[in-house]
Parts: structure tokens; C-alpha cells; sequence
């Protein structure tokens, strides 16, 4: 985005992450600091309500602090993560901080592609940014409904109507259905976190927060990162032509992680059992081609 918006990618600082993934605020405020004591301008923070790789959630009660502080905009990406505060609120305390938040109904609201969401505090402030159209397309009401224009508040202009196919769903499904999906998924990944964490030849790689669970196979002791990188990449690529589960990859501080994230209405526990055992079978196909 730094680099879209002409910001520029040198201009981007990434604030470090605990051991738990979570952003640290004192290097948040630390980062800040040090960018004024430069003569530098900070103008945005962005957090994370879900992070791609392990569902990890910033601190965003500090984090909102740190930014109100500076006079900061505070953004926080819940493209995969935000929507599971309609089941697990708790989780999610200090999103209503936020200026602006952007939600993917199209991952965790089981639409489908494509689907984006982003909500601002103060809609006047998207307006100010964006509203620059033609003569040709601005709107003559100004009922809120009525005169409403996507356009105004957003970087496209054409564009098709999204937003039916969720406010359909909604209204047939209605919002419980949601939140016990979502809920039901993320039981099914600390299920799968835990038979990963029980298992001697696996590990986990990272806490398991909303419904990603990273883990590796273990070969033989001692084995060098390298190694369970190498060994794990080629489990991933046969597990995937054995076609019955489907694992996504990721690295984890420098781990190659084989990456379950759980975010179908259809999953079910049969699923996430068949995991374990489907490595081992793509471990062990694995194994046998190596041997002589
Ligand atoms: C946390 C997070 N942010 C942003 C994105 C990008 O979203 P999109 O592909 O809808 O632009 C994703 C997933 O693709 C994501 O998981």
C-alpha cells in the first residue's frame, strides 16, 4: 500500500512482534520517536486483527493509545481475523479504536470472491480523500441512502454490486448462523492445534488464536531448520497431488509451515482429523522415494 499510495517502501516501518507475534507497543513508540527525532512526519499506524500467517492479534488498546498520542490514523487490518468478533468479541477489545478497519467478507463471512469491506470512523474523512469525480457522476441527492456513492469513498469508480450477495446471505441466514460457523471453526482449529501439539513428530508453530494452525513434521533428531524446511516443503507438494487436504505454507520465523486455516461452514471434524494422518502418509510416501 506505502508503495501504491506513493508513500514510498522506505518509508515503512515494521514494528517488531513478541514471542507471541503480537505487535510490541514499546517498539511501536520507540519507531515513532525516532522517525520525529529525525525530522520525520509519522502519519498512519497499521495493526493487525488476524494475521495471515498464524491469526496473531496486536494489542490494540495500546496500540490506539500510542496513536491518539502522536495524532496518528490508526488502521487496522481485519481482512481475515476482525470478522470473528461477531463470535469471540473478547479478543477483539480496542477494534473500536480504530479509524478505519478493513474486514474480507469473502474469507471469514464465507462469500464469495471477490468481497472487500472497509469501515471508517468518520465517512467525511473518505469523502475528503476521495470524492473528486465529474461533473458526469455526482450525485443530485442528498438522502443518505439514496445519494450514497461508493465512488465518493473509495478509490474505484465502476464497480458491481458487491454488496448483495452479503446482505443477501445475511438476511437469509441471519447473523447468528455467522457467528456459530465462526465459532465452530475456530473450535475446530484449537482441536487441530491440539492433536498437532499431543503428536511426537510435530510441532506447532505458532499459538493458535482464531483458525490458522502452522506446524511442521519432525524427521529424525537432530534435524537442522534447514532440513524440516526442505522436508516439510516436499510433504506440503505431495500432500496437495494426494488431493484429499488442502494445507497452505507459510514461514514462521524462518520455519517452513505447513498452514491449516479453517474457514469453510462445511468443515467438519472428520476434516480436521484426516489432517494428521494425511501427513504422515505424504511423510512416509515421501520417505519411501528416498529410499534406495
Ligand atoms: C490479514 C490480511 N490482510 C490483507 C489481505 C489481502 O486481502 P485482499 O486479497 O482482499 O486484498 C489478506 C488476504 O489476502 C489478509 O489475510
Amino acid at each position: 500500500s506505502v508503495a501504491l499510495l506513493g508513500i514510498g517502501r522506505e518509508n515503512l516501518r515494521i514494528v517488531p512482534a513478541g514471542r507471541d507475534f503480537r505487535l510490541i507497543p514499546a517498539k511501536l513508540e520507540k519507531a515513532i520517536q525516532a522517525d520525529k527525532a529525525s525530522g520525520k512526519t509519522p502519519m498512519a499506524v497499521v495493526a493487525s486483527a488476524g494475521t495471515v500467517n498464524t491469526g496473531a492479534i496486536d494489542p490494540l488498546p495500546e496500540i490506539a493509545d500510542i496513536a491518539r498520542q502522536h495524532n496518528l490514523w490508526l488502521h487496522v487490518d481485519g481482512a481475515y481475523g476482525a470478522l470473528a468478533a461477531i463470535a469471540a468479541p473478547d479478543k477483539f477489545a480496542g477494534l473500536e479504536l480504530a479509524d478505519s478497519i478493513s474486514l474480507d467478507p469473502h474469507k471469514w463471512l464465507f462469500q464469495s470472491l471477490d468481497c472487500g469491506c472497509l469501515l471508517y470512523r468518520d465517512a467525511s474523512a473518505a469523502q475528503r480523500a476521495f470524492s473528486h469525480t465529474g461533473d458526469y457522476a455526482k450525485s443530485l441527492s442528498s438522502d443518505p441512502i439514496e445519494g450514497f456513492a461508493f465512488f465518493e469513498e473509495s478509490i474505484e469508480l465502476s464497480r458491481r454490486f458487491r454488496a448483495l450477495k452479503l446482505w443477501l446471505s445475511l438476511r437469509f441466514h441471519g447473523i447468528r448462523a455467522f457467528r456459530d460457523v465462526i465459532r465452530k471453526n475456530m473450535e475446530l482449529a484449537t482441536r487441530l492445534g491440539a492433536a498437532v501439539a499431543n503428536h511426537p513428530e510435530f510441532e506447532l508453530l505458532a499459538p493458535v488464536e482464531l483458525s490458522a494452525v502452522c506446524f511442521r513434521h519432525r524427521v529424525g533428531e537432530p534435524a537442522t531448520d534447514e532440513e524440516l524446511n526442505r522436508h516439510n516443503s516436499a510433504i506440503l507438494k505431495r500432500l496437495v497431488e494426494r488431493g484429499r487436504v488442502y494445507l497452505s505454507n507459510t514461514t514462521v520465523r524462518g520455519k517452513f509451515a505447513l498452514r491449516a486455516c479453517i474457514v469453510n461452514h462445511r468443515t467438519t471434524e472428520a476434516d480436521v482429523d484426516s489432517v494428521i494422518p494425511e501427513v504422515l502418509a505424504a511423510a512416509g510416501a515421501r520417505h519411501d522415494q528416498t529410499q534406495p
